[in-house]
């Protein structure tokens, strides 16, 4: 399969058979190469509502019949937004799909949708991370989370062949505390996400590959494939 990259923390996902799309903030997100209008995925996972990482799922869903799968409250919540095929879970949980296996695992984080037009913040349940195993191979996306132990069970029992991990600090992770995450996690390799899309979370990614240990640290810009 293919894996690609689009900045901060937008994730493609191409098997033999379909294009999977994780947290698509294409919309006003600076760094990506992507256009929202020429995305057609079969399906949209999400790790949490905000809004930077729901990004333009709605639209985009609407458009190409994408299912959006996320936690329950914010599957609904799409719904209620409009998207017609959604499919809620919680953490801990998985299921087998037709174009792979999705497992949500916790994240230390919040969960909203900020709803500008109304000043209203709408919570949309737990933030998660996403294992998603596809052809053999096993993709953890961290999400937007702080560090935490039970990463190390998430490794011990899985067999994670790519993990992308959340390194701008404030909202995440920093770089130190990323650090343990890759080391615990144990994923053959790691690529750094969510930093430099606002002044905050400003990283040298760079710096934090060169902290981990031979070879286990890729950075991937914007566009750029791994091929699994
Ligand atoms: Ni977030
Ligand atoms: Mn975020």
């Amino acid at each position: 399969m293919k894996v690609s990259y689009h900045g901060h923390s937008v994730v493609k996902i191409e098997t033999n058979e379909k294009v999977i799309l994780i947290d698509p903030f294409i919309t006003g997100n600076e760094l990506t190469d992507l256009k929202a209008e020429e995305e057609n995925p079969d399906v949209i996972l999400l790790t949490h509502g905000h809004n930077d990482h729901v990004g333009d799922t709605v639209e985009i869903a609407k458009r190409s019949g994408a299912l959006v799968v996320a936690v329950a409250e914010l599957a609904t919540y799409m719904g209620f937004r409009g998207v017609e095929n959604v499919h809620p879970m919680s953490i801990g949980g998985a299921y087998e799909f037709d174009f792979g296996r999705v497992k949500f695992t916790q994240a230390f984080h919040g969960s909203s949708f900020t709803e500008e037009e109304n000043k209203r913040i709408v919570y949309t349940g737990m933030p998660g991370g996403i294992l998603f195993t596809a052809e053999g191979k096993t993709i953890y996306h961290l999400g937007d989370t702080a560090l935490f132990s039970d990463m190390k069970l998430i490794g011990e029992y899985n067999d994670i062949d790519l993990a992308f991990v959340p390194i701008g600090d404030n909202f995440t992770m920093g770089p130190e505390d990323a650090k343990i995450a890759v080391e615990w996690i144990g994923a053959t390799t790691s690529v750094p996400i969510h930093y430099n899309t606002f002044p905050p979370i400003k990283q040298n990614p760079k710096v934090f590959i060169d902290s981990l240990s031979d070879g286990k640290g890729k950075l991937l810009e914007a566009g750029q494939v791994i091929e699994l």
